[in-house]
């Protein structure tokens, strides 16, 4: 049996629903396309953020899954779901993975229940948490995943909605300290270092929305990566991390970076 879902709000935005109407989805509500346009017009460079996120979580693990033997994920900010959510993608290299999703938005978990679905060899769950608990996460995830081997610390576009650094670090360490060596953090946030008056002004407009959401420099991206192994190429903008082939050169750069890195 499932706990009652919590109720669904849709008069104040949320941010896993600003995200999918950048997406181009449809599960968002008037409060949510509001802030998601307002945040457009000062930050037009969002919902290319948004479109080049999703193919960074399915590069990172395919490569994971696929090249690094990680047969458990643990996705926090999950987000509601697309095409080739983590266990898709994951379950595809190997269907004997073991995913566990957390966000905080009554939505999310709805639809996470109905379509989040496992293959029969590997396991899918859900988890209805608040990033900030960070303990909590884990003892819940802990009933999917063993967390003696190997995980993939998913978190992309999660941190951001830590507003204090210090707390958000603390977080991150807290998580990839539970985690056994051979782990790895993929991590993806907006960056103000681009546009710094145009990210300020998108900072504002979010506060202001009741969905505060903290863009941070690229030294900070990069400092949640200490004490690990960067992959190569590094933290880099979130279109250029190993992109794919194109017939027309990379990318330009979006205002987000990213990386992956294995705990040694
Ligand atoms: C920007 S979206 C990112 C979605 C997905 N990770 C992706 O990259 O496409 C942020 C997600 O974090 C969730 N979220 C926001 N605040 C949270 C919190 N305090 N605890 C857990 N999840 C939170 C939102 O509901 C949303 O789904």
């Amino acid at each position: 049996m499932h706990e009652p879902l919590p109720e669904i709000d849709t008069t104040t935005p949320h941010s896993a629903r600003v995200w999918n109407y950048w997406l181009g989805g449809k599960d968002n509500y008037p409060a949510d396309r509001e802030v998601g346009d307002q945040v457009r017009q000062v930050y037009p460079g969002i919902v290319d953020v948004a479109r080049h996120t999703r193919a960074f979580l399915g590069r990172a693990v395919r490569l994971l899954a696929g090249e690094k033997g990680i047969t458990q994920f643990l996705d926090i900010g999950t987000g509601l779901p697309t095409v080739d959510n983590t266990h898709e993608v994951a379950q595809r290299a190997d269907p004997a993975c073991r995913i566990v999703y957390v966000d905080n938005d009554p939505l999310v978990l709805s639809h996470a229940r109905a379509l989040l679905t496992s293959t029969p060899q590997g396991a899918c769950s859900y988890i209805h948490a608040d990033v900030h608990d960070p303990g909590d996460i884990l003892r819940q995830a802990a009933e999917t995943l063993d967390l003696t081997r190997p995980v993939g610390l998913m978190m992309l576009g999660i941190l951001g909605n830590v507003w204090d650094h210090d707390e958000a670090m603390a977080v991150r360490d807290e998580l990839v300290a539970a985690l056994p060596p051979g782990s790895y953090l993929a991590l993806e946030d907006g960056t103000n270092a681009v546009d710094p008056e145009a990210a300020a002004e998108a900072e504002k407009t979010r506060a202001e929305a009741g969905d505060p959401y903290r863009l941070r420099t690229p030294e900070q991206i990069a400092a949640f990566f200490h004490g690990l192994e960067l992959l190569e190429p590094g933290v880099v903008s979130v279109s250029h991390w190993r992109p794919e082939a194109e017939p027309h050169g990379l990318p330009a750069e979006v205002t987000a970076y990213c990386g992956v890195a294995r705990k040694p």
